[in-house]
């Protein structure tokens, strides 16, 4: 049997920069691996967690569904669905919610962090402003992984936590029902380009400093222009080691391009002229993505349509295995099914 890798999205934010170096493009590239199997959905029940705004996160599912197809992601060879369109997971979800020590939830970093800020404000109630959603998380995230018996797992550094509660959780589960789960293993990539944002920091939605990925050229050029940089004169020797502007450059140019930029940061480049290469790099390898993505998003049928196809796909293999998880926990008719 092939390999499953499975990755999940939440459907809160228009794509950046960041999201499509660390993760899009290389979540694509496996994507084309003969020996794997990979799974990407759009994690619309998670993003209910952190946001009430029914019209963001349907524009989100629309952005995001319309971006990975435009980046090139071949629904014919991946399975590739959005997770609402699939009523098994939630009802997993609650399966191993029963199965769940809350002790091990309370260990949860998501939530740790919320009680923290709220002992910070000095607030009467440690748990002020966390939803039961915050709180159980990590056993959405495990139902999601669990039902696709995916033995990999693609993740930030900050996701760890939660597979290795998915491993716990499944542990458990099996041990008193029977071997049903596959124990799935993160995959955290160290090489995996970190992109920097316009003020130096991460590029993250939380910190406001992103590049959207699929704004009009000419915004592209504005917007790179804007990445912070120290005030040596055009001249003066800059050093590629410690430049956003270098550092971006690298994640879309090859490793004789790379070394050519080096010279020339070394020998003294304007900042001006550094970022317009720059910006001619990162246009070069996005126009035709932002073309395709373009016509995507004036076509959601055509994406509705394509996720339905994903939705049969994914159930094929979550309405049988639903059933036999059924069956070990004694929900099953009295008839003898
Ligand atoms: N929690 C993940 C994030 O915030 C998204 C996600 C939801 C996910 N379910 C998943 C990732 C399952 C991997 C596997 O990035």
């Amino acid at each position: 049997m092939k390999k499953r890798v499975l990755t999940g999205i939440t459907t809160t934010g228009t794509p950046h920069l960041g999201n499509y170096v660390g993760a899009i493009r290389p979540a694509i590239a496996a994507s084309n691996n003969p020996e794997m199997l990979s799974f990407y959905f759009l994690a619309d029940y998670h993003a209910l967690i952190k946001c009430h705004d029914p019209e963001r996160i349907h524009r989100s599912t629309l952005e995001l569904a319309a971006t990975w197809l435009a980046c090139g992601l071949d629904p014919n060879r991946v399975v590739f669905y959005r997770q609402s369109d699939i009523p098994e997971i939630p009802e997993l979800s609650w399966i191993l919610t029963c199965m769940t020590a809350k002790g091990l939830m309370n260990r949860a970093h998501a939530y740790k962090a919320c009680v923290d800020q709220n002992q910070i404000e000095k607030s009467k109630d440690p748990d002020k402003g966390i939803t039961m959603g915050l709180f159980s998380y990590p056993i959405l995230m495990a139902a999601d992984i669990l039902m696709f018996r995916a033995n990999t797992v693609p993740v930030g550094k900050d996701q760890i936590q939660h597979l290795e509660m998915a491993r716990d959780i499944a542990s458990r589960f099996n041990h008193h029902f029977g071997e049903l789960f596959v124990l799935p293993e993160a995959e955290v990539d160290e090489k995996c380009a970190v992109l920097a944002g316009l003020d130096g920091r991460k590029m993250s939605k939380s910190y406001n400093n992103t590049v959207p990925l699929f704004v009009p050229e000419k915004k592209l050029r504005k917007l790179l222009m804007k990445i912070k940089t120290d005030s040596l004169p055009p001249e003066a020797p800059k050093d590629p080691a410690t430049s956003s502007v270098f550092e971006m450059y690298c994640a879309f140019a090859d490793k004789k391009e790379q070394e050519a930029m080096k010279n020339r940061y070394l020998a003294g480049i304007g900042w001006g002229e550094a970022k317009q290469e720059l910006f001619e790099k990162i246009n070069a390898e996005l126009e035709p993505l932002r073309n395709r993505y373009e016509d995507l998003i004036e076509q959601p049928e055509k994406i509705e349509d394509i996720l339905q196809q994903g939705a049969k796909k994914a159930r094929q293999l979550s309405q049988p295995f639903l059933e036999k998880i059924r069956q070990a926990i004694g929900i099953r008719g009295l008839n003898g099914s």
